[in-house]
């Protein structure tokens, strides 16, 4: 069977690890019988300047005909001027309206080779191994917003069903390890967080009672995950906590950009992105880290193409690649290029082992 992907490298350095990945990918197809039809699409501030629009219908219809999608990053000082809804960014949204992809998997693993690189302690952060579950295409991103002669707005609303999905999702995944599940919500303040916690709740007393669940607070939570972190199985929580707590618990790595994605939802299409920006403050340097983009076609081989041992060997390769060297952002002189290169030396001998 051939597996129809779609590129959108995007803005910033998102080309760069683009690159990364696609070599990644025809290594894979080279040496497995993996079978790859790939195209190339325009999003963002790229597609803006091309065609007007940060979303154009022509990417719109190749994304909801791929089998999965590898996307770069959005955004950059040029175009911050813009209307909310002409922004880079807001292609991104609309793309993850589109597909349908409600739940977004970040996972926050330390790896033992880079531990000594996080700003937290050793003893801390050392066997972290976290998996996000944050709801994507609801609550304050997509709730009513405008602006008013003296001030502006945004609306946060969630639906039961919204809530109810995402949270199967992270139950399901919480089964297939340590059995935890922490929502994270602000219940003490917000009345879509009363309801995340009631529906939580009644969903894991229905249907999981073989689950923990812990609850916490957003702001509690934000310290817990420096100073308790590996006390953490799976996450879940709604789409802006989770957009800030996953980027607080990237640094527990070493550098967000380790940290991949997978937005899956009802539809077959799964949307694959590291967790970073366009980073514009290292664009076009080829000093990129690659290893988010990388990691994230790994989440694809698994979840979108059930290709779980060819995974297995590109984040073998990656590991084995951190021991020989890294990019600026892990205190290495690597440029993207090279970090890549010697990722795809490795992938090699992990896709005989496997
Ligand atoms: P950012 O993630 O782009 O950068 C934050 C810091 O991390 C920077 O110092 C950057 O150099 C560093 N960094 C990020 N990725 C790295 C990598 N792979 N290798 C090495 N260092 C890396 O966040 P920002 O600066 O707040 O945002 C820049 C732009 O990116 C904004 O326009 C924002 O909207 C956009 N953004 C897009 C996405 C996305 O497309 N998914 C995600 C986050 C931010
Ligand atoms: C992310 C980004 C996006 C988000 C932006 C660029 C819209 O920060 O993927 O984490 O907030 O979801
Ligand atoms: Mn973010």
């Amino acid at each position: 069977m051939t597996w129809s992907i779609l590129l959108l490298p995007g803005d910033g350095i998102g080309p760069e690890v683009a690159d990364a990945g696609r070599q990644v990918l025809d290594r894979l197809v080279e040496r497995t019988d993996l079978d790859l039809a790939f195209e190339n699409g325009l999003i963002g501030g790229a597609a803006i300047e091309e065609t007007g629009s940060p979303f154009p219908q022509a990417t719109r219809d190749a994304a909801t005909k791929a089998d999965a999608i590898l996307l770069g990053a959005v955004g950059g000082p040029q175009w911050t001027a813009l209307a909310g809804d002409k922004r880079p960014e807001a292609g991104l949204l609309a793309l993850r309206s589109a597909l349908g992809v409600y739940a977004n998997l970040r996972p926050i693993h330390v790896r033992s080779e880079v531990v000594d690189l996080s700003p937290v302690k050793r003893e801390i952060a050392e066997g972290t191994d976290i998996l996000f579950v944050r709801e994507l295409t609801g609550g304050l991103y997509f709730g009513d917003k405008g602006v008013l002669e003296d001030g502006a707005y945004d609306t946060c609303r969630y639906s039961r069903l919204e809530i109810e999905r995402v949270v199967r999702i992270a139950a399901d995944l919480a089964r297939t390890r340590r059995g935890k599940i922490t929502l994270v919500d602000k219940a003490n303040v917000m009345e879509t967080s009363r309801l995340w916690r009631r529906v939580t709740e009644e969903i894991i007393e229905a249907d999981y009672h073989d689950l923990e669940l812990e609850i916490l607070l957003v702001d509690a939570a934000s310290m817990h995950l420096i100073t308790r972190p590996r006390d953490f199985d799976v996450i879940v929580t709604e789409n802006l906590f989770g957009d800030i707590l996953t980027d607080e618990a990237s640094v527990l790595t070493g550098s967000i950009g380790l940290i991949p994605s997978a937005s899956i939802g009802a539809e077959t299409t799964g949307l694959y992105e590291p967790v970073h920006g366009s980073a514009p403050d290292i664009a076009g340097q080829n000093k990129a880290n690659p290893i988010g983009m990388i990691e994230s076609i790994a989440m694809m081989l698994e979840l979108s193409l059930g290709l779980p041992r060819e995974a297995q060997a590109v984040r073998e390769a990656v590991t084995l690649a951190l021991a020989d060297c890294r990019t600026a952002d892990l205190g290495g002189t690597a440029s993207t290029s090279h970090m890549a290169n010697t990722i795809l030396e490795h992938l090699d001998q992990c896709l005989d082992r496997v």
